[in-house]
């Protein structure tokens, strides 16, 4: 069984398989609309969501499947005093794959201790969002054209910011990478994610000046200050407008650098900024509904898995040609039929659906 606690457990391999699969997704939904019929997710969010929790949700709908889960702790028994452990436990019995929020840092990983079934880490305190990381990789490849050889400027809460722990961990394996971490100094990326990168000869700089950097990036990954991890009201009002990005700082900007966000935005983008081409970061929140349905697909062991579409009703009054098939006789028998969009093509399978075959009696329809 496997698990996506962070985005580490996904070689690299399987990120470019997720990847490509998306690719597919993206461009023939109808194949894949069937495929999780029969299954549920459970969104199990103990801490609030709007995209995260809703794109788990609409993935699962578009993909045939269903959910059921809560939005907030204390619409669950967590606000009886209920154990990660016991809530996980029980909703394994209800669902097939589980998709968790929580405050705490490491919740999921004391979830699948007791999961029968696949957890994903949908957020863990300040943790890892490894979720966010594949948006934020399908933006890259679909926007920038790689995920290597990349200078990616990271800017804002990046102590606190559990997209940002994901995204460095998930980029710094490829090739060529460099990264600007540009915070004020109390909100600098940990120290251990700091280490790695130096065992690992990645490069990267830490700064404080947006408008210095900006000049020579190829992404601008802005984020929020994280109010609601912050012990102290002052510290937060201190910092909270630390980065503002703006139309004068992005006419500083290279023409090609686009801007990501994870959203939600407070005030660190001005609504100015949304206009520009280079914004990115509503089209994130798309790519992001796309990943977790390859992901959904993948953890529950459906990716490879040769797609058998339901038969489909043909209006243009087609019959089957099989002159022996109960479709011919038999009274208020709907005509089906199966089309099949995988054909190769001197070896290469393409998806061109130009063959149909009767639901009955089989028989190809030529
Ligand atoms: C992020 C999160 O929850 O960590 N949002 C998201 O999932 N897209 C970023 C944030 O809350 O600032």
């Amino acid at each position: 069984m496997r698990h996506l606690l962070s985005v580490t457990d996904l070689s690299v391999e399987e990120l470019d398989e997720l990847l490509k699969a998306a690719a597919d997704i993206e461009e023939h939904p109808d194949l894949y609309a069937h495929r999780m019929e029969g299954k549920k997710l459970a969104t199990l969010f103990f801490e609030p969501s709007t995209r995260t929790r809703l794109s788990f949700e609409a993935a699962m709908y578009e993909l045939g499947g269903q959910v059921l889960g809560f939005a907030g702790a204390n619409s669950s028994s967590a606000a009886k005093g209920e154990s990660v452990k016991d809530t996980v436990r029980t909703v394994s019995c209800y669902a097939d794959i589980i998709a968790m929020r929580h405050p705490l840092e490491g919740a999921p990983w004391a979830a699948v201790q007791s999961s029968t079934v696949p957890v994903i880490n949908a957020g863990d305190g300040g943790h890892h969002h490894p979720t966010q990381t594949l948006a934020d990789l399908m933006t890259l490849r679909k926007e920038k054209g790689r995920l290597d050889h990349l200078k990616i400027g990271l800017c804002g809460d990046l102590k606190f910011g559990r997209t940002v722990h994901s995204l460095i961990e998930a980029l710094a394996r490829y090739p060529g990478n460099e990264f600007i971490l540009i915070s004020p100094w109390e909100l600098r990326v940990p120290a251990g994610i700091i280490n790695e990168l130096k065992e690992k000869n990645v490069a990267f700089r830490e700064a404080e000046s947006l408008e210095e950097e900006i000049t020579s990036l190829d992404a601008l990954y802005m984020t929020r200050i994280q109010q609601e991890r912050f012990f102290s009201v002052e510290e937060y009002l201190r910092l909270k407008d630390s980065y503002i990005l703006d139309e004068e700082k992005m006419r500083l900007a290279p023409k090609d650098m686009i801007v990501m966000h994870p959203l939600p935005r407070v005030n660190e983008i001005d609504v100015k900024v949304d206009r520009d081409e280079r914004a990115c970061y509503f089209k994130q929140v798309m790519y992001g509904k796309i990943m977790r349905k390859a992901l959904i697909l993948k953890l529950l062991s459906e990716l490879d898995r040769e797609e058998a579409p339901g038969p489909v009703k043909i209006t243009t009054g087609k019959h089957c040609k099989n002159p022996r098939c109960i479709s011919t006789t038999e009274q208020g028998l709907e005509p089906l039929f199966y089309p099949v969009h995988q054909v190769t093509v001197q070896g290469v399978p393409t998806r061109i659906p130009t063959k149909y075959f009767c639901a009955y009696c089989e028989m190809e329809q030529v």
